[in-house]
C-alpha cells in the first residue's frame, strides 16, 4: 500500500492542476496499480524529514528532493545544423541555471555531432552549477574528462549509427575494461556514474567496477508511454522500480533519464531512490513553444508535485 505520513508531506500547490490531469492518464495506464502489486512505489520516504536521499554525501546535494540536470546537447544540434555559432549551448546552460537547473549535462560524442570540445571548455569555465559530462569508454574521452575534471562523469555506450543512446551500458561484459577506465576519473575527483538498463546484474557489476552512481535508462518506459503500449509501460515501470530499489540497496546513488517528458516524469520522480533526473531533448523542443526557462520551471514543478499524484491515487 502507499504510505504517507501527512506531518512530513510536502505539497506543491503550483503544479497541482497539471498533476491531477496527468493522474487520470496514469490511472488509464494502471500505474497507480503498482502499489497493489506489492511493489514499493511510494514517495513518503523521499519527503521524510530524516531525508534518506541525502545520505550519499554528494557535494551537489541541495535542499531539493530531486535534482534536475538539464541536458543541453540539442541546443548544440540546432547550432550545428548550420555550422554557425548560435544558439549557444553555454547561453542555454546559464539560462537553465537561472531557471532552476541543479546541474548541466552534456554528452561529448566521439563524432562531435552536437557538443564540441570547446563547448565543454566553456561550460567548465562559466557554469556555477555542476557539470555532468557524458562520455563513451574510449581513451580519448577518458583523457578529456580527466583534463577537465567535471563534477560528474557518466559513462554511456555509444554507437555511431544510433540516433541517441539507445540502451544502457553493458557493464557485465566490460567489467575488466571499466576497472581500468574508472580509477583515473575518480583520482581526478569526478563522481562516476554508469548509464544502465533496469537490470540488477548490471547494477551489481556497477558496484564491482567502482561506480558511485547508476543512471537508469528510462527510454523504453517513455517510448511505451508515448506509443500507448500500456502493458509494456507498466512492465518497464516495474523493472525501473525494482532496479532503483536494488541500486540503493547495494549502496549506489540512483539517477534516471532519457526520453522524459512532462507526461512521463512523475512516475519516475515518485521512485523514492531517485536523487537526480537528467532531461534534455524534450526541454529543448518545448522551448520552441514556451521558452527554455519556462519549460525547465514547469518540469521542476512537475517533479516537485509528484506527491500530489501519489496522494490522489
Ligand atoms: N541521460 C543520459 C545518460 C543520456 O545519454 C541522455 C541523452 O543524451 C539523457 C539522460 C537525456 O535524454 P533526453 O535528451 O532524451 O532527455
Amino acid at each position: 500500500m502507499l504510505q504517507h505520513d501527512s506531518s512530513q508531506r510536502r505539497t506543491f500547490a503550483v503544479g497541482a492542476p497539471i498533476a491531477r490531469v496527468l493522474d487520470v492518464r496514469y490511472r488509464q495506464f494502471g500505474i497507480t496499480q503498482l502499489a497493489a502489486q506489492g511493489i514499493e512505489h511510494r514517495c513518503s520516504g523521499a519527503l521524510n524529514a530524516t531525508g534518506h536521499r541525502f545520505q550519499h554525501g554528494d557535494p551537489m546535494m541541495s535542499s531539493r528532493v530531486i535534482r534536475l540536470g538539464v541536458n543541453i546537447d540539442h541546443v548544440a544540434t540546432v547550432r550545428n545544423a548550420r555550422g554557425g555559432r548560435y544558439p549557444s549551448p553555454l547561453r542555454a546552460a546559464r539560462l537553465a541555471e537561472k531557471a532552476g537547473a541543479d546541474g548541466i549535462t552534456a554528452h561529448l560524442r566521439e563524432d562531435r555531432r552536437h557538443i564540441s570540445d570547446s563547448d565543454v571548455s566553456a561550460l567548465m569555465n562559466h557554469l556555477s552549477v555542476p557539470l555532468n559530462l557524458e562520455i563513451a569508454m574510449t581513451p580519448e574521452m577518458q583523457r578529456i574528462a580527466v583534463h577537465h575534471a567535471p563534477h560528474a562523469v557518466c559513462i554511456v555506450p555509444e554507437r555511431r549509427e544510433e540516433r541517441t543512446t539507445e540502451a544502457g551500458l553493458d557493464v557485465l561484459n566490460h567489467e575488466a575494461a571499466l576497472r581500468v577506465f574508472i580509477p583515473p576519473l575518480l583520482e581526478a575527483g569526478c563522481r562516476v556514474s554508469l548509464f544502465v538498463g533496469a537490470d540488477p546484474e548490471q547494477i551489481d557489476a556497477a558496484v564491482r567496477v567502482g561506480a558511485a552512481v547508476v543512471e537508469l535508462h528510462t527510454g523504453s518506459y517513455c517510448d511505451a508511454w508515448h506509443d500507448g503500449r500500456q502493458a509494456d509501460c507498466r512492465a518497464e515501470l516495474v523493472r525501473l522500480t525494482r532496479a532503483a530499489a536494488h541500486a540503493e540497496a547495494v549502496g549506489l546513488e540512483v539517477h534516471a533519464g532519457h526520453g522524459l517528458t512532462y507526461e512521463t516524469v512523475q512516475p519516475i520522480a515518485q521512485l523514492p531512490q531517485i536523487a537526480e533526473l537528467n532531461i534534455g531533448h524534450f526541454l529543448v523542443g518545448e522551448s520552441i513553444f514556451v521558452g527554455f526557462a519556462a519549460a525547465i520551471r514547469r518540469m521542476n514543478e512537475l517533479i516537485e508535485d509528484t506527491t500530489t499524484v501519489v496522494e490522489d491515487a
